[in-house]
């Protein structure tokens, strides 16, 4: 168990801070010394709820008169990497929210700047610590599942305008909402060497991609996203299959299915403890923290994993070059329109600014 909790500041008092980093944080062991936001009266109750010391106008002001280990950023990608480059300056660890940045040009300065400091640059990827996807993975990289061959996943939503945008397009609602399963992608199908998608749209404003992946380890990915849909319904799958007759399919983050290599149905088939189709559902019927939305979430996994990596002196991941390797994929499939876009040499994608 980790003894040393570590001390932290929270940049920016908005809605997402509030509903999950804060309670995530607490959730995780990690102090919260003080907190700013330009706004003071959400600093003021941001500093309340975070059981902080002191609330600032402005980073570098707090960043001068707190001693933290690391700095949570909570803000948008417009402004992370200004404020990323500041606070190495004052000798601490990042992490920021995801998305990292807007270009690839900004993001790679950013992992320059860290790389420079000396210090650590996280991304705020939770769905990696969601207990279904951590469990997805691990049956995929158990002997019995072969190596991963296909990647099939859809997420979608309702339409809304990311809060760090000002208008809502494809590239920014790919930026903001499909990033993370940008991510996820990687997560279970490894380096991505190529892309090509096709865009839907309805209106100026309802859109969506039907993606194609080529993975480095040859490997197919599949990926369906689009705001078509209503913000108000579950609507993530993911199902990863494997090279030897098994896949498992995560639905809405909340029900694991692994799907073993059973015997089709044919008279006198018998039960096979090792091979028939097993599900996992969380057991809400238990208090326990780690059943709390948050921790199945992936909330409380993140903040965990950067306390106790940030303690032992680890690497922590999700890090900036999967932030990098995220953005390449957003830029390239708003750019792809068909085309198969190589994510090898990303070099007509790093001056790509906002479509
Ligand atoms: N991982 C997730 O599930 C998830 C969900 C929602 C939002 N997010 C991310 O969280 C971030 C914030 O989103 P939000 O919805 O809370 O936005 P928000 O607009 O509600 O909050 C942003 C806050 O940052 C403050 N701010 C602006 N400039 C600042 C500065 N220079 N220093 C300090 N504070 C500053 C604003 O006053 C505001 O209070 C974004 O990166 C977003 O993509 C992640």
């Amino acid at each position: 168990m980790r003894q040393v909790r570590i001390r932290t500041a929270l940049v920016g008092c908005g809605a997402f801070a509030n509903a999950a980093l804060v309670p995530a944080m607490h959730a995780a062991g990690i102090d919260i010394v003080a907190v700013c936001d330009p706004d003071a009266a959400r600093a003021d109750a941001t500093m309340r709820a975070a059981r902080a010391g002191a609330a600032y106008a402005e980073m570098s002001e707090m960043l001068s008169a707190e001693t933290v280990d690391a700095v949570v950023m909570a803000v948008g990608p417009t402004i992370y990497p200004t404020l990323a480059k500041q606070a190495f300056a004052h000798g601490v660890h990042v992490f920021v929210e995801k998305p990292p940045a807007i270009t690839l040009v900004e993001a790679e300065a950013m992992k320059s700047a860290a790389v420079k400091a000396g210090k650590q640059l996280v991304v705020g990827f939770m769905k990696r610590f969601a207990t279904g996807y951590r469990m997805a993975r691990e049956i995929s990289q158990e002997g019995n599942f072969g190596v991963v061959k296909m990647v099939n996943a859809r997420i979608t939503s309702g339409v809304w305008t990311p809060a760090w945008s000002k208008t809502l397009t494809p590239f920014s609602f790919v930026l903001d909402h499909s990033v993370h399963f940008l991510d996820l992608m990687r997560f279970f199908g490894g380096p991505v060497d190529w892309v090509s998608a096709i865009k839907t749209e309805a209106s100026d404003e309802r859109f969506g991609f039907a993606v194609l992946l080529g993975y480095a380890s040859g490997a197919a990915g599949l990926l369906e996203i689009s705001n078509y849909e209503s913000r108000g319904v579950p609507n993530e799958r993911v199902q990863i299959t494997g090279s030897k007759g098994a896949s498992v399919t995560v639905e809405n983050v909340s029900r694991v299915t692994y799907n073993r290599d059973a015997e089709p149905m044919v008279a006198g088939r018998v039960f096979s403890p090792q091979r028939e189709r097993l599900v996992w559902e969380p057991n809400m019927t238990n208090i326990s923290a780690e059943n709390a939305s948050l921790a199945h979430m992936g909330y409380v996994g993140e903040m965990r994993n950067l306390a106790n990596a940030l303690t032992a002196g680890l690497p922590v991941t999700p890090s900036i070059e999967d932030g990098i390797a995220a953005l390449a994929l957003a830029h390239a499939i708003v750019e792809s329109d068909g085309r198969r876009m190589n994510l090898q040499s990303t070099g007509e994608l790093r001056n790509v600014a906002v479509h």
